[in-house]
């Protein structure tokens, strides 16, 4: 190696550090700004959090399918029944948001081909012969909540339980609304007939 290529071989080195010195600079000038708007946003939507209610899934589902095909015969109106606990005593946001998810999830089961629980025929009955009904009643505790859940799985209704994750207002993983349906009502009218409007 000659002396000219070893003052080369500094001065590159030189350079390259030089230069990723300032790209790194560079870069973190760049990035340094959008991570104080993100931690803006943060502080923005952790506020919002307070006073509005957003639905965070927990993550274990209440996995069970079951096959409703044999309510297929029963004739007469099909709906939903959303079933809110009243011991948590949730505000309404949250209430609303729960139910949602519960509609959601029923939905997702019942019209899913991959699931025990895909039943095309009674979704058809419930989307254009009863114009999606659904209703809302109230059960006074968790103990209640499973009573009917149980009640539901031996009759062959569609049925899930929302567990809120539990941000704000109630304890991480609680059991908030129990879902029923689609289902003939002459079904559900024997699960829940003793229950109040929400
Ligand atoms: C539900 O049960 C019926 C009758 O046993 C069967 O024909 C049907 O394939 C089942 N559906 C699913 C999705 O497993």
């Amino acid at each position: 190696m000659g002396a000219s290529n070893f003052t080369q071989v500094i001065s590159v080195g030189v350079v390259s550090f030089l230069t990723g010195y300032y790209v790194h600079q560079w870069l973190n000038s760049k990035s340094s700004r959008p991570r104080t708007r993100s931690s803006i946003r943060k502080v923005t939507s952790s506020s919002e959090e307070s006073t509005e209610e957003s639905f965070e899934e927990d993550s274990d589902d209440e996995g069970i399918d079951i096959n409703s095909t044999s309510l297929n015969e029963i004739p007469g109106e099909v709906r939903m029944t959303l079933v809110v606990r009243q011991d948590l005593k949730m505000g309404k946001g949250k209430a609303a948001a729960q139910c949602s998810h519960a509609t959601l999830a029923l939905y997702k089961k019942i019209t899913n081909p991959q699931s025990d629980a895909y039943n095309p025929d009674m979704v058809r009955r419930w989307e254009y012969g009863n114009g999606q009904a659904k209703i809302t009643l109230q059960v006074p505790n968790e103990d209640e909540m499973d009573t009917l859940f149980a009640q539901a799985i031996s009759l062959g209704v569609n049925a899930y339980v929302v567990h809120d994750a539990g941000r704000t207002q109630i304890a991480a993983g609680s059991a908030t609304v129990l879902g029923l349906g689609p289902a003939p009502k002459l079904v559900l009218d024997q699960i829940t007939s003793e229950l109040k409007l929400y």
